[in-house]
Order: structure tokens, then sequence, then C-alpha cells
């Protein structure tokens, strides 16, 4: 019963996806499922650090992306999980330097066959690995679980990751909740205020995506 239910959501959730694809981002359909599976199985582990059932649809990833504006010459992704967000990216700012968090090991394994990324594990490690006086990040897209992983450790990576950005830089996050997922007061703190919304319905369950601007 419960197999059959999983599959039936699985199709679904696929075709879904298929349906609202435009060119440049549709995967593969038995790519999606596999992806999903892998999904489904990590979230299971650990639901707290993996935060989604699923991968991003097609429609949030691409609106996602679309926000980059990319003038600078480092771009760096947090959580990027089966990489929907990476491979569009990549295809996109190809002669970015682009840093590539991925904390879960399923996923990080995976994510080696994207060529010309720099991948790296742990979110927190950010500030170790990149130098501030030697890059110019303008934006860091960031599928993190805020609202479910450790509230210290959100709070370090956020910290790092607005740092990191350059004046005018944008922090890219989305959420299913209805709320901002980072605090006024924590955002005032570090020069960084919210600057849009996007509602993304096709998604499973719906997002918004919020745009954080520093602004120095
Ligand atoms: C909701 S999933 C988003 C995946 C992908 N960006 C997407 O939208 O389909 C969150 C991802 O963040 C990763 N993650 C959680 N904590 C992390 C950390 N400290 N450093 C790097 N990745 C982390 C999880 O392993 C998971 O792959």
């Amino acid at each position: 019963m419960l197999r059959k239910k999983a599959i039936a959501f699985i199709s679904w959730r696929s075709r879904l996806n298929k349906n609202h694809a435009n060119n440049i981002c549709s995967t593969p359909s038995k790519n999606r499922i596999t992806d999903i599976i892998l999904f489904i199985k990590q979230y299971i582990k650990n639901p707290k650090e993996i935060g989604s059932l699923t991968p991003s649809s097609n429609s949030l990833s691409k609106m996602m992306t679309e926000s980059i504006v990319g003038n600078g010459d480092t771009l760096i992704e947090l959580g990027a999980g089966t990489g929907v967000f990476t491979k569009l990216i990549k295809l996109k700012f190809k002669d970015h330097k682009f840093y590539v968090f991925e904390k879960n090991t399923n996923f990080h394994e995976n994510l080696l066959n994207i060529k010309n990324i720099d991948l790296r594990c742990n979110a927190l490690d950010m500030t170790n690995i990149i130098d501030k006086n030697k890059t110019k990040v303008s934006d860091v897209i960031s599928g993190l679980p805020l609202r479910s992983i450790d509230n210290e450790i959100s709070n370090v990576i956020l910290s790092h990751a607005f740092c990191l950005l350059i004046n005018g830089g944008q922090f890219i996050q989305f959420t299913y909740g209805l709320k901002s997922p980072i605090s006024n007061s924590f955002l005032k703190e570090h020069n960084m205020v919210l600057n849009k919304k996007i509602h993304v319905i096709k998604n499973i369950p719906p997002a918004t995506i919020y745009i954080y601007k520093k602004i120095l």
C-alpha cells in the first residue's frame, strides 16, 4: 500500500515538473525519478538537515537562478542536494568561479559528476575556503533548510555568507514558510535588507524566494 502510494507520488511529481519545465531546465524524467528516490532516502535518514522530501521543481530552480545578478567574479551555492540549481548556474555563468557546498555524502558524490565547480562539504567552512580579499562574491544561492537546521549553525553560516558578499551582493534563499526565514534584526546586524519576494506555486510544497541585499 505504502509502496503504491510512493510510486504514485513520484510519478505525479515528475509529471508536474515535466509539464512546467522549459527547455533549459528540463531533466530527463528517469534522472528526476532517481533523484527523488535518493532525496526520500536521505530525508528519512536525516529530515532536519535535508529539509525536503524531493528536489526543487524546475520552476523553482528557474526562478532561483534567474534572480542571480553575477556582477562579481564568484558565486556560491549552499546545500546543493542533487544539483538542480547547480546545473543551471553552471550553464549560465560559465566563467565565474563557482563554489558549491553540500554536506550529505550521497548527494556530494553525485555532484562530483558536474564539471568545473569547486565542490566542498560543510557550509560552516565557507570562510576558511573563500578569501574575501581575493574574490568578488555577487550572489549566494541557498537551498539550506534554515527553518529546520540548528539555529546556532544557521546563524554562523549566514553571517559568513553575508560577510563574503560585495556591497549590493545578493543572498537568495527559498523557503516553504510564510515568513522570512531570517529575522529583521539579524539582517540589520549584518547590513542586509530584504529586497524582493517571489512566490513559486509550481513546487511541492509551494515556495517563496527571498532575495536579501547587502547595503554598506
Ligand atoms: C532542501 S535541500 C535543497 C537541495 C537543492 N538545493 C534543491 O533545492 O533541490 C537542503 C540541502 O542542504 C544540505 N545541507 C544542510 N546543511 C548543510 C551544511 N551545513 N552544509 C552544506 N549543505 C548542507 C542538505 O544536505 C540538503 O542537500
